[in-house]
This record gives C-alpha cells, structure tokens and sequence, in this order.
C-alpha cells in the first residue's frame, strides 16, 4: 500500500516540476490535444512512447498492447486508428516494435503463455509467413531479432490495409505509416525504411523493406 500511496507524491512532484518550467503547461493542454503522431507500440513497461521519443504530453497519441499488433478485426486498435486519423489529423503512424519482445519470443518459442497465447496468434501468423527466412539464420537471437522485425512490417502492411488508413488517402489527407524497432540494450529507435504514405506503395515498401532485412542492410 505504502508504495502504491508513493506513486501520488510521485505524481505531485512531477506535476509541480512541470509547472515550475512552463507555468501555463497545464492550461496550454486542458483545452484541446494537437499531437502529430500515433505510436502504436508494445505494452512492454520498458518501451514508453513519450519518453523514447523525446515527446511531451499531447504531443504523440498512443496505443499499445503486446507485441504492437495491428489485428484485423480489434476494434480497440482501430477505434485509436480511426480517431487519430479522422480526428486529431495526425500525419505520421509509427508502428513501433522493440527487440527483446517476450510476445514475439513466446510466439518464436512457442512458450504458452495463457490467454495471451490467443492474441499472439498473429504474431505466430507472421512467423509462419517466413519460415524460411528465418530458417537459414545462424541462432535464436538471430531468429528473434528477425521475428521483431518482420512483426513491425506485417503490422504497418495490416495498418495500412485499414478501412481508415485507406479511405484518409483516398480523399488526399497526407498520413505517412512508418515501422520502426527500439532496442532496448540502447535505447536507440530504427527506421525500418517502410515508409507509406499512398495505398499504390504498400506491397512494394514492405517487401523492399524484407528484402533489406535479408540482406542485412537495415538489421
Ligand atoms: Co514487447
């Protein structure tokens, strides 16, 4: 209990930090949120969107849940999809994996976790989809790392399939869904290099961004 009452005085001490520095922080953000981007990243306590980003509050607008997963059907993801888009306006999309993940190395593993072996059944979705790929890799570090990867990329190619991504570039909004991996031994994000900002692009930016994981470019 003594530790949960803690995270009050944390709070406290955090807000009046805040409005020490910049007085009207507070009053600035009450009236509306603007942010410029959706992260939709994995709920790993290791991997918060605001702090690896360098953003403030109402700055990035965020979904997580295990592993980044952008399921067809999950009407949480695609609500948050949908609001961002057609309501915040935010420009950029970035599907942010980690390595390191513990969905993705259950999924790899094969480890059963419980209930959540039923929501990493998209992950084992993707893992099936490269069997081969990740076949002729040297370890299970290797694998892994791979693994995260090529999650990020199924999960920006599922975003970008969306009713709401779709119909936002069929009337010329200016969205850009990107994929991006954060390691977690530096705390350094990469650009996966798919970069999408038109429905034309999609299959052709995912699988040129495959093909430069396989050959070693991006990893
Ligand atoms: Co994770």
């Amino acid at each position: 209990m003594k530790r949960f009452q803690q995270l009050f005085s944390q709070n406290r001490a955090w807000a009046e930090k805040i409005t020490r520095n910049d007085p009207d922080f507070f009053s600035r953000l009450v009236g509306q949120q603007n942010p410029d981007y959706l992260w939709i990243g994995c709920s790993d306590s290791r991997v918060p969107a605001n702090q690896i980003l360098g953003l403030d509050p109402g700055e990035v607008f965020v979904h997580r849940n295990i592993a980044n997963v952008v399921a067809p059907g999950d009407l949480n993801c695609a609500s948050v999809v949908q609001f961002a888009i057609d309501h915040l306006k935010v420009e950029h999309v970035l599907v942010g994996g980690h390595y390191g993940c513990g969905g993705v190395k259950a999924a790899l593993d094969e480890t059963p976790l419980g209930l959540a072996d039923q929501w990493l059944v998209h992950v084992d979705a993707v893992k099936k989809q490269h069997l081969e790929c990740l076949r002729v890799l040297p370890d299970e570090q290797a694998k892994h790392d791979r693994l995260c990867e090529l999650n990020v990329i199924a999960q920006v190619q599922n975003l970008c399939k969306t009713d709401t991504v779709q119909a936002a570039w069929a009337r010329g909004q200016f969205v850009v869904v990107h994929g991006c991996i954060y390691d977690l031994k530096n705390g350094l994000l990469k650009d996966l290099e798919v970069n999408i900002s038109t429905a034309a692009e999609v299959e052709s930016s995912c699988k040129a961004a495959i093909r430069k994981l396989d050959y070693g470019e991006a990893a």
